[in-house]
Parts: structure tokens; sequence; C-alpha cells
């Protein structure tokens, strides 16, 4: 999703703000802009497509101290130049880049800028050119700004640029995120710490309907009503390195391959000193309190807490209802009397996750966050949080967030099991280092699977992903790693639902992968294969070892069947990877995808 820098400080801000652009290439764009400021005034470059062009056109003779940059993800107006960020008023002396939407943006053009003419089709431009009309009035640029600011409804994080001033930016925040770094004799301003790990790893948060004005050398907070605030920076535990690709390709394959590691990382992070997975003990009070637990969570967290639902069920014996965010809001259940709330996210900043948040804090429920990003939206605004320690994940396709989200809601199922006096037949701390040997070795089964991608999934249109069980939704998960990288259309269905619909559509060599890895359904999966062959289905089937069967494609090492999701998913996102490289795609920058859906 769109993209935030900012710089102020003595040096030249154009590589820092280009520099700091790349870094949130993997969050999806389709253009990008920076605009610096120097005695001659404000230059502006704009280029839609990829930062490399926006490289070609910037003026490398200018230099300027301060400076603001976007990647732009479009919602108001096509992916072009013209709609690309930053934006200007009518006179040229504002220029602001926005992350967000403004929903009362049109009425706002109506009521208050009739009269002024508008270059793009953008939500954003009727806030510069609002802060030009009360500038305009007399109000000073802070003034201007925070009056703007107390008229528009929806979400926003946002930098100024004022022509006439050289030693500040304007910054404020409603629902999107935002952060301030800090440094020595420069400051900046970044939607993702990552972007400005280049200069600092200093941030100072920032929170929702705050105004920040940044200079070089301070950085001042204060409310909309003008209260100061203030608020120590934190330490960003991220290591540069993290978001470097090394010899990879891609970041994909490198975060397919993080995966073991990730795993071995976790069990630590929860293990007690005497070993035992442990758990804040409020987190568990949290579940033993509730009668039932509502996870809420899109895309791949969506499909994790499927899993998640049958390890809490089955295991810890708490009745757990997944839902869709984007849905919960219009299509809430009838809440049982003590709901907990857990909503998973990588990012933490999904908008249609935040949005079920805040619906249920302003009822009063209790909610808990599993994320990988510490201090992101959702931890910060939920009760409780668990961090997933995958490191961060830079391909719009999530791979090791998944296993991690896995890994940590079976801790969370065992340890509220073992509090509530439940007998835990297997060891998880065990079990689970067997899963991270398992996925090593499907790690190393990467040419056999590119093999495998070539066989079913090169020339088709069309796959079909079936399974039974825990593994109907690995095979959601599967489903969705294909088409949002190949653009192959792909599905994922539960078997026996098969003869109810979709069996129509299976035409001759139409690609079905199967997944085998549960005892108790493996004879009824494999009956869904046959019918589908009759039908002229390719069928590739992916079973576990002790299930296998002569026909299969590939077999996964055996490990305790409740954890299998952990590794089936594994060969299905290696399918999805090839066979997105085999189509060209761009396989860690899908088309009209972005990492962080920061939009409702
Ligand atoms: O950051 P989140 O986990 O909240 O993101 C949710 C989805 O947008 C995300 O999982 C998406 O489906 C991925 N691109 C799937 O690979």
């Amino acid at each position: 999703m769109c993209g935030i820098v900012g710089y102020i400080g003595n040096n030249d801000s154009k590589e820092i703000l280009l520099k700091g652009l790349e870094k949130l290439e993997y969050r999806g764009y389709d253009s990008a802009g920076i605009a610096v400021k120097n005695e001659d005034g404000v230059h502006v470059f704009k280029a839609k497509g990829r930062i490399a062009e926006l490289r070609g056109i910037v003026d490398e003779n200018v230099f300027a101290e301060a400076g603001i940059g976007h990647t732009r993800w479009a919602t108001h107006g096509v992916p072009s130049k013209v709609n690309s960020h930053p934006h200007q008023s009518e006179s040229g002396r504002f220029t602001l880049v926005h992350n967000g939407v403004i929903e009362n943006y049109d009425l706002l053009k109506r009521e208050y800028l009739a009269d002024v003419h508008f270059q793009s089709e953008t939500d954003t431009e009727v806030i510069v050119q609002l802060v030009e009309k009360f500038a305009r009035e007399g109000l000073s640029t802070l003034e201007a700004f925070r009056k703007t600011l107390k008229l528009l409804h929806g979400s926003y994080a946002l930098a100024l640029l004022d022509a006439e001033d050289n030693e500040t930016i304007y910054v404020a925040k409603n629902k999107s995120p935002l952060l301030v770094g800090v440094g020595d004799s420069f400051n900046v301003v970044a939607s993702d710490a990552m972007a400005m790990l280049q200069v600092t790893n200093q941030f100072v948060e920032l929170m929702d309907k705050e105004i920040v004005i940044v200079t070089k050398n301070e950085v001042t907070i204060q409310t909309l009503d003008g209260v100061a605030i203030s608020r120590a920076p934190f330490t960003a535990e991220l290591d540069a390195s993290d978001i470097e690709k090394g010899t990879y390709p891609h970041y994909m394959l490198k975060e397919i391959d993080e995966q073991p590691a990730v795993l071995r990382k976790i069990i630590q992070a929860y293990q007690n000193e005497q070993g035992q997975l442990e758990i804040d003990a409020d987190i568990i009070d949290a579940v033993k309190n509730s009668d039932r637990i509502y996870i809420i969570a899109a895309g791949t967290s969506y499909h994790a807490g499927l899993v998640g639902k049958q390890f809490i069920e089955k295991v810890a014996k708490v009745p757990v209802e997944v839902h869709i965010s984007s849905e919960f809001g219009y299509n809430m259940p009838l809440l049982s009397e003590k709901p907990l709330f857990i909503f998973i996210s990588q990012s933490g900043e999904t908008a249609d996750s935040r949005a079920v948040l805040v619906q249920v804090k302003e009822m009063g429920y209790p909610a808990l966050t599993i994320t990988n990003v510490p201090g992101s939206t959702l931890s910060r605004e939920a009760d409780h949080t668990l961090l997933l320690y995958a490191g961060p994940e830079i391909a719009v396709a999530s791979t090791k967030a998944y296993t991690a989200q896995l890994a940590v809601l079976a801790i969370l199922a065992e340890v509220t099991a073992k509090s509530r006096g439940l007998e835990v037949n297997f060891d998880l701390t065990h079990e689970l280092g067997l899963v991270a040997n398992a996925m090593e070795v499907l790690c190393d089964s990467k040419e056999m699977i590119e093999v495998m991608a070539r066989e079913f999934l090169s020339v088709t249109r069309n796959a079909f992903f079936i399974g039974r069980g825990i593994d109907f939704y690995v095979g959601l998960e599967g489903a969705l790693k294909l088409k949002e990288i190949s653009y192959i259309q792909a599905e994922g269905f539960a078997g026996g639902e098969l003869k109810h619909g979709t069996i129509a559509l299976i035409e001759e060599g139409t690609p079905v992968i199967a997944l085998a890895t549960q005892e108790s359904v493996n004879l009824s999966i494999r009956g869904n294969v046959k019918e589908v062959v009759s039908r002229g289905a390719n069928p590739c089937i992916i079973s576990m070892e002790g299930l296998n069967m002569d026909e299969d494609s590939f077999v996964i090492p055996e490990v305790h069947d409740l954890l299998t999701p952990l590794i089936s998913v594994i060969p299905l996102q290696l399918l999805a990877y090839y066979a997105a490289l085999h189509r060209d795609c761009d396989v860690d920058k899908p088309r009209n995808l972005a990492k962080s859906v920061t939009v409702e």
C-alpha cells in the first residue's frame, strides 16, 4: 500500500528519499514521486511505474535539504503521473503526500473549493487545496493545516511542505501508520521504520489525530487542539540486513527458506527457563475467562485462523469462530456472553481488522493481537499481544508469517489446555522441533517442486486445491498463494464439496492439487481424486509419509497430524513461486496488490 518518506537536515534529501522509497517498494505501488525544497522553491518529480523510472527523471543538480516522497497504490483515480503524489496546491505553495482515504473529499470539494482548478482525480488534492485556501484567508500554515485536519473524515498519514518555509515538514496521522525518526541534526518521516533505517533506528510513535512539526533539530507533537505532547523515541529492533535479499533472487524464496529458523526462534521465545512453553498469565487468563473465541483476520492470516481454530478447539477445548475482518462489521454473529477477540495480522496494520478492533473495544470486549510487528496499530490498540518473531516479511505473498502464526496458535492452545488442567498427550516443543526439521527437508526439495510446477501449472488457465479437514484449510492458502503471484485462477475446495458444483469446471488436463496428510480422511480424499481424474483432471497428490501411495507426486515427512499444515503448505508455497517464475511474473510485487492493506 502507499508509502511515505520525509527528510529534513543538512544533507541532500533526494538520495535519502529515493532509497527510502525503494525500501517501501515491497508494499506494492503503481507510481512514485518526491518533492524537495531549497531556496529556489519546491521541485517535484513524479513517475508512473517503478522507482527506477522516478530515479531516471530526478534532476541530479538540485541540492535540497528537505523533502517528502511517496509510493502510491491507486484508490481514487487511475495510476498515472498526474494522480501520483506529491500533490500541490493551486499556487504551488503547498506540497503534500498522503496515505489513506478521505471519505468526505467530494463534499469538501463542493463546499469549500468550488472555484479551485484541480489537477488530479485524487482525494489527496482536496487536502492540499484546503490548506492553501485557509492560508490565503490569513491563517498560519500550522493553523491552516490544523483547520483542514479537523474537516477530514477518514484515514490519513500526511507530510506537508510549505514553499515559504525552509525549516519545517508538517506531519499528521489518523488511522494510517506514520512515524517520525530522530537523528543528530536531522529528522525523518516514514510510514514504515524500514524506509529510514538507512539513517536512524530511533523513532517516535505518532497517535491518531496528532500534528507534528518536524524541523532538523526538533520534533514537536501536538493534539489537534494545540496541546503539547511529549513522547520518547523507541529503538526499532530491526537489522538493516533483515530487509536485504542477500543472494536470493526473490524475497519470497528467502522467506520460504527462513521458516525452519523462524519456528526454532518461536520455540525459544515462548520457552521459560525450565524449557516449558509459556505465555503471559494475563493472556492465558483472558482465554480461560472467555466462553468463545472470535478470530478476526484477512487473507493468509484468515487461513491461519481456520487452522488455529482446530488447535484451540481440539487441544484447549474452547469454542472458536473464525471471521473475515472485512465482513465482520456488517455480518456480526450473535456474540457469546464472554467473548475474547483474537486479531491475527502479519503487519498489524490491516485496516479491515483494525475497524473490527475499534468496534469491539467500544463494546468493551477484550482483544488479543497476534502480529509480526511490535508497536503496530493492532498491537497497540489491543489489550494483549503475541509476537510472531518471523522477522520482516517483505514479499507480498505471505509465507513465513503464516507458519509462524500457526506455531503461535498451537502454543497458545497447548499452554491454555495445560493451565485448564486438561491432558495434552503430546510434547509440543518436541513436535515443533520435528516440524522445523521437516521444513528443512522440504526447503531442500526445490528442484523437485520446480519440476512439478512445470508439469502441472506452466500452461494452465486454472487450478484447484482439494483437501478434507485441516487439509482443506491449507488448500485455501495454497490457492491464494498461486493466484496472487502467478495470476492462475485457483480455488480451494473441501473434497466432499466437489460433486456439489465445482466438478463441472474440470476439463481435460485441469490441475487438481490434492492434500492427503490426514489418516482419518485419506481414503475419502483419494476417492475425490478418482472422481476428478475420470473427468480428465491432471492430479497432483501431496501426501504424508505413512499415508502415501504410488500415484502421489510428492510426500512430506511425517509430523504430528495436527501440525501438518506447517509443512504441507511449503510445497504449495514453492509451487506458487515456481509457477509465477515460469510465467515471468513479478514474484515479490504482484500486480494490483499491496503488502499491507491499510485502507478499508
Ligand atoms: O498483514 P495481514 O496479515 O493483516 O494481511 C492480511 C492479508 O492482506 C495478507 O495475508 C494477504 O492475503 C497476503 N498477500 C497473502 O499472501
